[in-house]
C-alpha cells in the first residue's frame, strides 16, 4: 500500500515542488492551502503524470481550528498520514509600529499555531505505529533577530527550537522531525511578504525552489535535525550565530533596509526545469 504526505501550503513555491517529489516517490498526497484553483490544477497534474492518487483540502490556516478541521477530514476519509510537511507560511515587511495587526495575527496562527496543532493531531498515530516524519520549514530567518520582519523571524525561531526539541523527544520513537532552514528562494514569499523594495531580495543570490525541497526531502529521509540548504547559506548562518547579537541585529537591519531608488521586480512568474520531477 502506498504511504500518504499531507503537505500544508501546496499550491505555490516549495510546497508545489514537494508535492512533486513526493508523487515522484510514489506516495499519495493530501494537498493543502486556500487557492482552490490552484490546488485542483496541481492535483490533475500530479494525478496524470504520476498515477497517484491527490486529496485537496482547501483550507485557511489562520482560522483558529483549521488543523482540526483538517484532522475531521482525514478521519472522515480514513486517510493515515506516513509523512507531514508544515510548509505553509507568510511574511510581512516593514516596521512592527506601522503593520495591520490582524496580518500579524494571522502570521503568528499560519507559522506557528497551525503547524503545532497538525503536528499534535497526527503525531499520536504515528507513535502508534513506530513510524513517521515530520518536516517543518523554518528558515534561515530562524538564528537571529529580525528588524522590519520581526514577527516572520520570531515565528521561523519557534519553528526552528520546536523542531529541534521534537526531534530529540522522539528519537527512540521511529519518528524523524527535521526543521529546513531555506535562505532567499525563488517563489512567491517575496511578493506577497512586500519584499520588493527590501535591500535582502537579489535575484542573482536566490535558490531555486526544487533544489531547495530536494535537499529537504532527502535529510528528512536521512533524519537530519536541521537542514541549511547551500554553502553559503551555512557560512552565513554560522557567522551569524558566532557575531555578537547587537551585531547580528544590525546587519539584518541593513540587509531588510529599503533599497534607494531601486524597484526590482518581484518572481512572480518563475521559471524552472520541472521535466524530471
Ligand atoms: N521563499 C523564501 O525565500 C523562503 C525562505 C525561507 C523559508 N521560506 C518558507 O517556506 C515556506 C513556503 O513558502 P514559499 O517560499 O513557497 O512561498 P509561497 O510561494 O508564497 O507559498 C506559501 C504557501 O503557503 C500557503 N499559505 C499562506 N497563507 C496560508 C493560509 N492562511 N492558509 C493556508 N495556506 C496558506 C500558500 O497557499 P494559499 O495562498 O493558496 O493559501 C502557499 O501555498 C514558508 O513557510 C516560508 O516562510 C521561504
Amino acid at each position: 500500500m502506498r504511504k500518504t504526505v499531507l503537505i500544508s501550503g501546496a499550491s505555490s513555491g516549495l510546497g508545489k515542488q514537494f508535492a512533486r517529489i513526493f508523487a515522484h516517490e510514489q506516495y499519495d498526497l493530501v494537498l493543502v492551502a486556500r487557492n482552490k484553483e490552484k490546488l485542483m490544477a496541481l492535483k490533475k497534474q500530479i494525478e496524470g503524470k504520476y498515477q497517484v492518487h491527490a486529496e485537496v483540502i482547501v483550507c485557511d490556516l489562520a482560522q483558529t481550528n483549521a488543523a482540526e478541521d483538517i484532522y475531521d477530514v482525514l478521519c472522515n476519509q480514513n486517510i493515515t498520514i506516513d509523512i507531514l510537511i508544515n510548509n505553509a507560511g507568510f511574511g510581512d515587511y516593514g516596521e512592527f509600529i506601522s503593520s495591520d495587526l490582524k496580518r500579524q495575527k494571522d502570521m503568528i496562527m499560519v507559522n506557528i499555531l497551525s503547524l503545532v496543532s497538525l503536528t499534535h493531531l497526527l503525531l499520536p498515530s504515528m507513535r502508534q505505529r513506530k513510524s513517521g516524519k515530520i518536516l517543518n520549514v523554518s528558515s534561515m530567518a530562524a538564528f537571529q533577530s529580525g528588524p522590519l520582519m520581526s514577527v516572520y523571524y520570531a515565528s521561523k525561531a519557534f519553528v526552528l527550537n520546536f523542531s529541534e526539541a521534537l526531534h530529540e523527544e522522539l528519537k527512540h520513537s521511529g519518528i524523524h522531525v527535521c526543521a529546513l532552514c531555506p535562505g532567499p528562494t525563488q517563489t512567491e514569499f517575496f511578493h506577497n511578504a512586500n519584499l520588493q523594495t527590501s535591500s535582502s531580495f537579489y535575484e542573482k543570490h536566490i535558490s531555486d525552489p526544487k533544489k531547495i525541497a530536494i535537499e529537504g526531502y532527502f535529510q528528512l529521509m536521512h533524519n537530519k535535525a536541521v537542514d541549511i540548504p547551500g554553502f553559503s547559506n551555512k557560512m552565513i548562518t554560522a557567522a551569524s550565530k558566532m557575531a555578537p547579537r547587537w551585531l547580528s541585529r544590525q546587519a539584518v537591519t541593513w540587509l531588510q533596509k529599503e533599497k534607494i531608488g531601486s524597484h526590482q521586480s518581484c518572481p512572480q512568474q518563475y521559471n524552472y526545469n520541472t521535466k524530471k520531477i
